[in-house]
């Protein structure tokens, strides 16, 4: 399997997606395209096979957002001034579960980090949050994401990655 991960085109086959998780899902057949393309609010990626450039196999969408400077741990913001914090939302993130295990989730997640280092060099925003799914906590903490303070036990825990870390990481 050759992966090619690229933005999100009207054409993509995404009606035979199935994550497991029918909002994720969802959202990819009836949101994505509009999100991005008329209402500006959201980009999604998509992986797709070389072989089949058309079928959708897994896909995150990207977002702009801000969180309150006292949200992110104190040695993350330490000199910083006391303004909300810019940041980028991975709002979505899934792969078809047919081709689940594979490493096309973390496939994703990696260009997610090189479109964030891209975009902080041109606008500047320090980290990057998501929202994720309790039992997916390991998953994004092998990656560097760390829990926020104060969210919710239940439902989906708010993690944080500071974007310095990733350059770091990717100019190793
Ligand atoms: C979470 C999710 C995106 C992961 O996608 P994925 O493509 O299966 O992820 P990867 O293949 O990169 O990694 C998954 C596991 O497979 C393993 N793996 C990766 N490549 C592999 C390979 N070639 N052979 C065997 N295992 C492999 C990874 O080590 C990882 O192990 P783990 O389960 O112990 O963490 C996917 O399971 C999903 O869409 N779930 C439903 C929706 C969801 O929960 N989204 C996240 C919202 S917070």
């Amino acid at each position: 399997m050759a992966i090619v991960i690229r933005r999100l085109e009207e054409h993509d086959g995404v009606e035979g997606f199935e994550c497991g998780d029918e909002p994720l899902d969802n959202y990819l057949k009836r949101h994505a395209w509009t999100n991005q393309e008329k209402s500006l609010i959201g980009v999604s990626y998509v992986a797709v096979d070389e072989s089949a450039p058309f079928a959708v196999l897994g896909y995150f969408t990207l977002a702009m957002a801000s969180v309150p400077r006292h949200a992110i741990p104190q040695k993350h913001v330490r000199g910083l001034p006391p303004y909300d914090l810019p940041l980028i939302l991975l709002a979505r993130l899934a792969v078809d579960r047919r081709f689940a295990r594979r490493g096309i989730g973390y496939a994703l997640i990696s260009e997610a980090f090189r479109i964030s280092l891209r975009v902080a060099n041109e606008i500047g925003c320090r980290c990057i949050i998501t929202d994720a799914y309790p039992v997916r906590l390991s998953w994004y903490e092998r990656d560097g994401f760390v829990p926020l303070e104060g969210s919710l036990a239940a439902g989906p825990r708010r993690m944080f990655l500071d974007l310095r870390t990733v350059r770091a990481a990717l100019q190793r």
